[in-house]
């Protein structure tokens, strides 16, 4: 029995709240934005994570990818605490968990070629620079661009080839696991489905494991194995997601469900789109090098 790849053990998260005044008066007072969240997430399962703005969806990513700590609790990569394996310095956990952002121009440099960023991304891979051209091309045609991406600077690229761009420097660093924080919800519904199905194929491929933040939860229906339902920096909620929305327990997984316009069974979801329905431009008939 191999134990889960990503845990959260009682993790909380507060953010100090107020002014410089409040804190000079005292008055001071903390937002908890995550409170006693236990979490297993175990290798190769494509994990929705639901629930409403202001839940705590994104402050669970940004400690499980290690870009914040914990006030208190445990996150554990395979079973080593992030303070354990961040203790030199965070290079090995930021490799192995890499995250895709709602709108990737945010994490790309202006500046910056695509195939600048790639490089620069394998480079702390430790890449050789004569390898890099060759794994810059093979990630191209991973998220199903082409070579002639590679000198375009990022407002040079349609919203959708700035995700793919974002998922191929994610991928750059050879993941085991990927938490993608409202990856397609800038993007118009015919370009979420090309990028999803994209995602999907991708994180079967390459034996990945998904943490999938979203607010539709029919995309997460389609997408994921499991969902976790979160409100007020808590899980209500969690299971295979197939029963979670089929017979959820919580009222408010319930409410959720039942704000969903046309419900969650007669909405029309973007998936699944076949490979070979997407347009010739998307090229996501062409299969790279996993
Ligand atoms: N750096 C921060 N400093 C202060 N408060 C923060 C910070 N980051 C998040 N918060 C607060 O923590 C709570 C949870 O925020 P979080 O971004 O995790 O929610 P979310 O579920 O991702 O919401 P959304 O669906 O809108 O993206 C919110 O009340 C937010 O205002
Ligand atoms: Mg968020």
């Amino acid at each position: 029995m191999t134990g889960p790849i990503l845990s959260l053990r009682g993790v909380s998260k507060s953010f100090p709240q107020g002014g410089l005044l409040d804190r000079l008066l005292g008055r001071d007072s903390r937002l908890v934005a995550l409170e006693a969240v236990s979490l297993d997430v175990v290798r190769g399962d494509v994990v929705g994570i639901v629930g409403e703005s202001g839940s705590g969806k994104s402050t669970l990513a940004g400690l499980a990818v290690g870009l914040a700590r914990p006030t208190s609790g445990e996150v554990l990569l395979d079973g080593q605490s992030m303070a354990e394996l961040m203790r030199d310095h965070a290079g090995p956990w930021r490799r192995r968990v890499q995250m895709v952002f709602q709108d990737s121009s945010s994490a790309l440099n202006p500046r910056k070629s695509v195939a600048r960023c790639l490089s620069e991304t394998l480079a702390l891979r430790g890449v050789s620079s004569a390898q890099r051209e060759h794994e810059i091309a093979d990630l191209l045609t991973l998220v199903g661009l082409g070579p002639e991406i590679g000198p375009r600077l990022p407002h040079e690229l349609s919203g959708g080839q700035r995700q793919r761009i974002g998922l191929a420097r994610a991928l750059a660093m050879k993941p085991e696991v990927l938490i993608a924080d409202e990856p397609v919800s800038a993007l118009d519904v015919s370009l979420q489905a090309q990028v999803i199905n994209l995602l999907s194929r991708l994180t079967r491929e390459l034996g990945l494991t998904l943490l999938f933040i979203s607010h539709d939860l029919a995309l997460v229906r389609t997408l994921c194995s499991r969902i976790v339902v979160m409100r007020k920096g808590t899980i209500v909620e969690q299971g295979p997601c197939l029963d979670v929305l089929g017979r959820p327990q919580h009222p408010y997984t319930q409410a959720l469900i039942a704000a969903v316009p046309k419900g969650l069974a007669g909405r029309r979801t973007p998936l699944p789109v076949r490979a070979e329905a997407a347009p010739p431009e998307t090229r996501e008939d062409i299969h790279g090098a996993a």
